[in-house]
């Protein structure tokens, strides 16, 4: 499978986002990774609904929404009608996971489920089936900038044995601390959509970084 490339705007520079998505698309990046935060799930407050409305008014680019909130039920049709192409929300949520996933199916978009470093990636096992996405969560979900957590490699290698063991068609993201180095590593375990905020932005030549992402 070829790697796909999201790039995470909680790095970009806010006052220029405009210029900054074009920046995206000039890099070859294939996806933009939209981090929602509420300050409930967790203890940081990103953006939402208009910013989402503004990006999609400037790019035709795919958006990846990364909603890490405690209730993503009540704001799926919001975010599938505001610009997001995939909707992904955390199984640590309080919604229903197959709910949620049928009501982004039902919109026309890509629905995906995340797990947070703490929790058994078997939780989501149950929901393989109708997700398209799995987005393994490689720091703690809140901000961008941390290191990379080493042993959430053993849950994306045992996330890919068992979707290739049962003939799963599903997409294995990663997201937190994902460089250059990192890549390689979240590549070899089995993932395919590779998500970086603080290593695209903060490079002078974005390209490059996405090509050495890609390996
Ligand atoms: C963290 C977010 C990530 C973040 C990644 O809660 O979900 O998407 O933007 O940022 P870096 O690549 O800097 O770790
Ligand atoms: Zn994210």
């Amino acid at each position: 499978m070829s790697v796909i490339v999201s790039a995470s705007v909680l790095s970009a520079d806010f006052c220029r986002l405009g210029e900054e998505l074009d920046r995206i698309r000039l890099s070859g990046a294939e996806h933009i990774h939209f981090d929602v935060m509420d300050g409930v799930f967790v203890n940081n407050i990103s953006y939402g609904i208009p910013v989402l409305s503004a990006l999609r008014k400037h790019t035709d680019m795919f958006i990846d929404a990364h909603l890490m909130i405690i209730d993503p039920m009540k704001y799926i049709d919001a975010f599938a009608d505001n610009g997001a192409d995939m909707i992904t929300f955390h199984v640590e949520s309080k919604s229903d996971p197959d709910k949620a996933l049928d009501a982004i199916h039902a919109k026309g978009k890509l629905a995906g489920i995340s797990v947070k470093p703490a929790t058994p990636i078997d939780a989501i096992y149950p929901y393989l089936h109708k997700a398209d996405n799995i987005l393994v969560m490689t720091v703690e979900p809140g901000f961008g900038g941390q290191g990379f957590i080493p042993e959430n490699v053993e849950k994306i290698k045992a996330l890919k044995s068992y979707i290739d063991e049962n003939g799963i068609n599903v997409h294995i993201q990663a997201d937190g601390g994902i460089n250059a180095e990192t890549s390689g590593i979240v590549r070899n375990a089995g993932a395919d959509i590779l998500v970086a905020g603080s290593y695209l932005f903060k490079t002078a030549d974005m390209s490059a970084a996405v090509s050495a992402m890609r390996g």
